[in-house]
């Protein structure tokens, strides 16, 4: 008899879209908390839009010619109205959606924004880059001077010390106005084209449609070509010189450090004046882990009134990554107590033991499901609490439970039931004060 197999096609998540297990789950949500304070110090407010907009948001947002729009967004129809729909590949342009749709603005003065979520971009998964990545984005909406970018790298440079991220550096431009773009353009156009034999497919295909994004190219074969090419900055006007050096003067005040990187063009169109990206050489070729700058025509582009407005956005998977790679993100929590207990009576009075425990705001883990003491406690060990709740047929008749210290020194002692919380604190916070040495 031949023996049929049958396989079952594993269920797998889809490419590039990670599960995020607990314990890496315990590093994001402790960086998350860290993150939230930081932003609360320079009183920025959240807000949370959808994760599927309309698509000519993003086409009219990001611009028609790049990467992004061309070939890395998820797209799809709207089977009940025929509308298109996109998973948003970025904040800044639903953030903007929002703020025009509820008439933020309208009451005169800035907005300081803050959101995050996940992104969705189609892209070729590999290190650090992802098709569905995590986003923490910063927008100030209604700034126009060089303080609220400078503020804005200043929280960065706050944020990697406060992380304690090693090798973490900032590139600075300015990408001046339209019609300064406008004039670099028609000189940078006429530059490649006298070298268009020398460019490859991609800067080709640039040339007339998006040219200056050739200067971002990552071709050795290119770099002494870009590198000689018409410089934006030798375009720049009064007024947007003057934004550039301010925000530089405020940087230097502040001790940051920066790079000015002539060649810095960001892959969204939206942007003007101020640019800048935080780099890093310790991940390998997905090196930025944060980005972002001025981008004061957005609003109006996208149907509000005229706004000034500037912000940045960084890869949560990046920078856990570098937080790791700094030596940081290792702690995860745990609980202040575990409670074993055996017999019937002995659960009941385990339940109540450890919500009066969580009444009083320890963290408590209650074993389930049964075994012996020896298992259970052998548990209570590896989870790394600070003590055991012992409850046995005993104790349980008697309203009361056992207290072991399960690291420190000490033996058993009994407690009634109303002694609990108090008897608890004692011993976590006579064992806090032996650690810190007081
Ligand atoms: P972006 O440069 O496209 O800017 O993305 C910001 C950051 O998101 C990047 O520096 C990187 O750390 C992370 N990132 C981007 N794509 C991926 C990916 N496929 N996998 C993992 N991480 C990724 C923006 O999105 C702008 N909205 C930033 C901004 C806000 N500008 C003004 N306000």
């Amino acid at each position: 008899m031949t023996e049929k197999k049958t396989t079952i096609q594993a269920l797998q998540a889809v490419r590039g879209m990670n599960d995020i297990l607990p314990d890496e789950a315990e590093v994001w949500e402790h960086f998350e908390d860290i993150v939230r304070d930081w932003l609360k110090s320079y009183g920025y407010r959240p807000i949370r839009m959808p994760i599927v907009e309309p698509t000519p948001l993003f086409k009219r947002a990001i611009g028609e010619v790049t990467d992004i729009v061309e070939k890395e967004m998820y797209s799809f129809e709207d089977a009940l109205n025929g509308e298109q729909l996109t998973l948003r590949p970025e904040g800044t342009a639903s953030c903007v959606r929002a703020v025009i749709q509820h008439k933020l603005l309208h009451g005169g003065g800035g907005h300081r924004l803050y959101y995050h979520g996940p992104m969705f971009r189609h892209e070729r998964p590999q290190k650090g880059r992802y098709r569905q990545f995590h986003q923490i984005g910063v927008e100030a909406l209604g700034f126009e001077g060089p303080d609220i970018d400078a503020e804005h790298i200043l929280m960065c440079a706050r944020l990697w010390d406060d992380l304690g991220l090693e090798d973490v550096s900032l590139e600075l431009n300015s990408l001046g106005s339209s019609e300064e773009r406008a004039r670099h353009r028609a000189e940078l156009v006429a530059y490649l084209q006298a070298h268009e034999a020398r460019l490859d497919e991609d800067g080709k295909r640039r040339l007339h449609t998006n040219p200056l994004r050739i200067l971002d190219t990552k071709n050795p074969e290119l770099q002494d070509l870009v590198e000689a090419a018409p410089r934006l900055v030798d375009f720049l006007g009064e007024e947007s010189l003057k934004h550039f050096e301010g925000v530089q003067a405020l940087l230097k005040d502040a001790g940051v450090h920066f790079r000015i990187n002539h060649r810095l063009v960001r892959g969204l169109d939206y942007y003007n004046r101020t640019v800048f990206e935080w780099v890093t050489t310790r991940l390998g070729a997905q090196g930025t882990v944060c980005a972002g700058g001025r981008y004061d025509g957005l609003v109006e582009q996208l149907g509000g009134r005229p706004a000034p407005a500037a912000g940045f956005a960084m890869g949560v998977e990046r920078l856990l990554a570098l937080w790791r790679e700094s030596g940081g993100g290792g702690e995860t929590a745990q609980p202040d107590v575990y409670v074993v207990h055996q017999g019937e009576q002995a659960l009941r009075l385990a339940f109540r033991a450890a919500e009066a425990l969580r009444g009083h705001g320890f963290a408590v883990l209650a074993h389930c499901g049964g075994g012996s003491f020896k298992s259970q406690m052998k548990k209570a060990d590896a989870s790394g609490a600070q003590l055991a709740v012992v409850i046995g047929e005993d104790e349980a008749a008697a309203g009361e439970v056992g207290l072991k210290p399960l690291r420190g020194p000490g033996g058993q002692q009994r407690v009634a039931l109303e002694g609990l919380a108090d008897a608890v604190a004692e011993c976590l916070f006579t064992e806090e004060e032996d650690d810190g040495g007081v």
